[in-house]
């Protein structure tokens, strides 16, 4: 996803912009280019390909400023190239514009504008911004600012912008709709950032731009207004993630951390959250009254991904404990499909990012539709969590690798506690049965280190299958989820095929698949569901298959059926996917390291979905 970095300040520029723009690698990119103001004229430099192609071509021909621009471009509307590389000028190379988001209406905007006799040089979106600026500040008396309120009031679609221009050489001037953009401030110093990692090397201070917001950045202050000239005040924020946690700290790859982050993060997202003797539980942000507890009638799961995963396990929760009907939905088939939903629904967005685009569609629909909607977010202040009528934040931190860890087991814990807090207040489970389900998740931290320590273990069976090029997963129960998820691990950053399947519903069709070949990973941990499991076991072996089971420790049956296990400690059957994904998590991330593959920045993904 395209990633923008900026700064305005007493040094020299480039050395920010290309720190920053590093930072934001994570979230892929095919493309990054820069532009600076130096003596009030514009000067860029752009390129297809990794910023280390920037940095030497910025070696080679150098250009200096105080104030510059940035950004890492992930292709959506015109190849990645050069040309189509941000910044992007007008005719005359006097302003420029980096641009995260979709410009819906530009093709009719881009003929006009050709018509009128503007040159395009790329075939991107985008450089329709940076033509209508310049038509409007061709009129007489014609701010910066006035000429991209009026651009922004003509394009339809998502954007986040940062423009600096020769006709007003001591700013930049920084907009958002519907894509993530924040300002960094510290003394004489002033950033802005698509997002907040990239931004902690130099602040933590920072203040969140909303939709529709215009932002006026100079070396001495940020003044916000609205699109229709309103002076708009806003406060700023103290970021509490530390710098170092948004670094690798010593780990191969930030997946491989993050993994390893999981017993401190659920320690975090647990923290003063719940007491055991009281059944005490309680969540700061979340604007949800006994009586609205108590009416709901419906509970939707809304996200994508991961997140959707998460939402799974709920389903199962909720409905185990809560008593609720409860569905999942995927944000994106959720938001057109004119759902049914009311005032007693509790639809609940699950978002890591905070800022997936369907996602964050799926909240408008179900507001719109009347229902209540809480979300449960990584990031503090993103759109989700402002979008939402209550939001319960994952204490995750920054997650950086591409593929989803440590914010899944956070999710799992909320979601955990919050189907607790509406069991708790519905009276549809006992108190005492509260307190001991409160008391299972406190030790879960600690059951997660004692996997990790099993990480050489996993390596070297990660290593006996790291050639084989399909994989199929299979749980019940709340094991269906993890299978899931066990999949799209592996499939996402090891590019092997992968399916997770219900164990049952091998029998009919996937089991056609199975021979000696087929690794299949199955979820076999003590519950319910343990005999059937067994059976499913079975059936792979009986057809030459390679059974790798995740058992609970002291196992007996299906880790002699089994040609490797992991053993995870035991919890109960409600808490059992926070422990059993992590064994896949590290499978999959050996795989993929085995394979040679780009852990932390798989091909073709990106870290925050912005756009549909
Ligand atoms: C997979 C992964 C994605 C995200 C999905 C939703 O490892 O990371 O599937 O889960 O793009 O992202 P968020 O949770 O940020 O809404």
């Amino acid at each position: 996803m395209c990633g923008i970095f900026a700064y305005i300040g007493t040094k020299e520029a480039i050395p920010f912009l290309l720190e920053g723009l590093k930072k934001l690698e994570y979230r892929g990119y095919d493309s990054a280019g820069v532009a600076t103001l130096d003596n009030g004229r514009i000067f860029s430099s752009k390129h297809a390909g990794k910023i280390v192609e920037l940095e030497t071509e910025l070696q080679k021909r150098p250009i200096g400023g105080k104030i510059g621009i940035g950004h890492t471009r992930w292709a959506t509307h015109g190849r990645p190239s050069d040309e189509n590389s941000h910044p992007h000028c007008d005719c005359k190379g006097e302003l420029a514009v980096v641009h995260n988001g979709i410009i819906e209406n530009y093709l009719q905007i881009r003929r006009d504008l050709a018509e009128e006799g503007h040159h395009f040089a790329s075939t991107t979106d985008t450089e329709v911004l940076a033509h209508l600026i310049e038509k409007f500040l061709k009129k007489r008396g014609t701010s910066l600012e006035e000429a991209i309120r009026s651009t922004l009031k003509i394009i339809e679609g998502s954007y986040a912008i940062a423009v600096i221009a020769q006709k007003e050489p001591n700013k930049i001037i920084a907009a958002r709709k519907g894509s993530p953009l924040i300002i960094g401030l510290k003394e004489g110093e002033f950033f802005v950032s698509s997002d907040i990692p990239a931004m902690l090397k130099y602040t933590s201070q920072i203040i969140y731009l909303n939709d529709l917001e215009i932002a006026t950045i100079t070396g001495y202050d940020v003044k916000v207004q609205s699109l229709k000239g309103d002076k708009i005040k806003k406060e700023s924020v103290l970021i509490s993630w530390d710098p170092e946690s948004a670094e690798k700290g010593g780990y191969s790859h930030f997946m491989l951390k993050e993994i390893h982050e999981q017993p401190k993060a659920i320690r975090d997202t647990i923290a003063g959250r719940v007491k055991i003797e009281s059944s005490f539980i309680h969540f700061d942000e979340l604007n949800f009254t006994e009586e609205e507890a108590r009416k709901i009638n419906r509970i939707v799961f809304t996200a994508c991904g991961t997140s959707w995963h998460a939402g799974l396990v709920g389903e199962y929760l909720m409905e185990q404990y809560v008593k609720i009907p409860t569905e999942v939905e995927y944000a994106a088939e959720f938001r057109y499909r004119h759902p049914i939903v009311d005032e007693n629904t509790l639809v609940i967005a699950i978002s890591q990012s905070g800022e997936t685009a369907d996602t964050v569609g799926a909240i408008w629909e179900a507001k719109a539709q009347g229902a209540k909607v809480i979300s449960i977010c990584n990031v503090v202040g993103s759109t989700i969590a402002r979008e939402s009528h209550g939001v319960i934040y994952t204490y995750a931190g920054p997650e950086i690798g591409v593929a989803s860890t440590k914010a899944f087991t956070t999710q799992l814990t909320i979601i955990y506690l919050f189907a607790l807090y509406l069991a708790k207040k519905r009276k549809s489970i006992p108190i005492s049965e509260v307190k001991k389900m409160i008391g299972d998740l406190i030790e879960i931290p600690d059951k997660m280190e004692r996997i990790l320590l099993k990480e050489k273990e996993i390596e070297k069976i990660a290593k006996k299958y790291y050639k084989s090029n399909n994989a199929l997963f299979l749980g019940r129960g709340k094991g269906f989820p993890v299978a899931l998820e066990g999949a799209l691990k592996l499939k996402e950053i090891s590019y092997v095929h992968a399916e997770g399947y219900p164990a049952a519903e091998m029998k009919h069709g996937p089991i056609a698949l199975i021979d000696k070949n087929m690794p299949v990973i199955v979820l076999a941990l003590q519950g319910r569901r343990y005999e059937k499991v067994l059976g499913n076991i079975e059936e792979v072996k009986a057809r030459g298959g390679m059974v790798i089971s995740i058992v609970s420790e002291g196992d007996k049956d299906a880790t002699e059926k089994a040609d490797d296990i992991i053993a995870v400690p035991s919890t109960t059957e409600a808490l059992s996917s926070i422990l059993s994904v992590i064994p896949l998590q590290l499978f999959a991330y050996y795989i993929a390291v085995k394979r040679g593959c780009h852990v932390d920045q798989p091909r073709n993904l990106a870290k925050s979905v912005t756009v549909e």
